[in-house]
């Protein structure tokens, strides 16, 4: 009996969906870590400078990661990738975690100028992660709630066909 309760708790637990927006987090090149990277100091905008016209908030390139890791960790295989990344010239191709069709308009800078809106808002407790997963919804029911809370315009316009 008490098993059989114990089993049917179990399955009640199995039961209940995460969040649908939720993924689990991709493979990367790297295991690279914001937790370490914030703690020793970094701030976003260092890697993420959102440069004009502010729609992007873009991957820093190897050049800045070698500042620290010509000596840091260099003999870690993973540094040593990073590294021949950086010497043949290529970016390294992280996968992608937050990601919204290219027929939708957004623009970073416009968003991060909102009282009270952080990088957080929509990317969750990036600096406390080791490793990133979409734990936020950013699907077009979540802009619209946001936008409806904000008094902001909600027209279809607004986000698709701008341009
Ligand atoms: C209002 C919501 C929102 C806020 C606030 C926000 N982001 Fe984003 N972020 C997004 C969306 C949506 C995408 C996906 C964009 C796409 O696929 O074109 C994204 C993508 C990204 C990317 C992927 C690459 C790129 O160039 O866009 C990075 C990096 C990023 N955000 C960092 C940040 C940082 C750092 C901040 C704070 C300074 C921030 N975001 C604030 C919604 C937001
Ligand atoms: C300000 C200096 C600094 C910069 C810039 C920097 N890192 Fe680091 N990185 C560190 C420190 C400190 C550690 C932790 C070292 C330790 O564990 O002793 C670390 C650890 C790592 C590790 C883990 C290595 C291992 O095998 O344990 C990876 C991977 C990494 N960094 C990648 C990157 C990438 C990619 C960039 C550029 C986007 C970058 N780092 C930029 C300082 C830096
Ligand atoms: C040392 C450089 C560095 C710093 C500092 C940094 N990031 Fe990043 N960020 C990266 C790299 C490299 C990736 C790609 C690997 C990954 O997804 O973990 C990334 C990925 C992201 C993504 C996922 C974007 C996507 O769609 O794939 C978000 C969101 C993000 N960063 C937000 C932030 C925020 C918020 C901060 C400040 C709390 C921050 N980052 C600080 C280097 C950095
Ligand atoms: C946390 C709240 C919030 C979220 C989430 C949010 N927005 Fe916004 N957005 C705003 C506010 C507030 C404005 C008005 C800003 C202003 O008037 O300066 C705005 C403005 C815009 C604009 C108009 C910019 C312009 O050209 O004037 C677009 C387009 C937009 N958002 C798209 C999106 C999309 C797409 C998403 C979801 C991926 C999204 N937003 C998520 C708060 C949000
Ligand atoms: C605040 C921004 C915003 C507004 C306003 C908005 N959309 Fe969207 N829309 C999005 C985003 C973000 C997606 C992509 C969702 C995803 O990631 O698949 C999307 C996707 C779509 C899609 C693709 C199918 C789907 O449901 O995913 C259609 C069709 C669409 N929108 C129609 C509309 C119409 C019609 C309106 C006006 C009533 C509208 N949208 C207003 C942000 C917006």
């Amino acid at each position: 009996m008490r098993l059989l309760s114990v089993l049917f708790a179990a399955t009640l637990l199995a039961q209940v969906p995460s969040p649908k927006y939720e993924r689990p987090a991709p493979d990367q090149p790297i295991p690279f870590s914001h937790k370490t990277h914030v703690s020793a100091g970094l701030v976003c905008k260092q890697c993420h400078p959102m440069p004009d016209p502010g729609d992007f908030a873009t991957f820093p390139a190897t050049s800045l990661c070698m500042n620290c890791h010509r000596e840091i960790k260099k003999d870690s295989p993973h540094i040593a990738k990073l590294a021949a990344h950086h010497a043949e010239g290529k970016k390294l191709p992280w996968a992608r975690v937050y990601r919204i069709p290219d027929y939708v308009f957004f623009n970073h800078q416009q968003h991060t100028a909102v009282d009270g809106v952080t990088c957080e808002t929509c990317h969750g407790p990036v600096a406390t992660r080791d490793v990133l997963r979409r734990e936020k919804d950013l699907a077009m029911q979540a802009c619209m709630d946001c936008h409806r809370m904000k008094n902001a315009k909600n027209d279809c316009k607004l986000c698709h066909d701008q341009r």
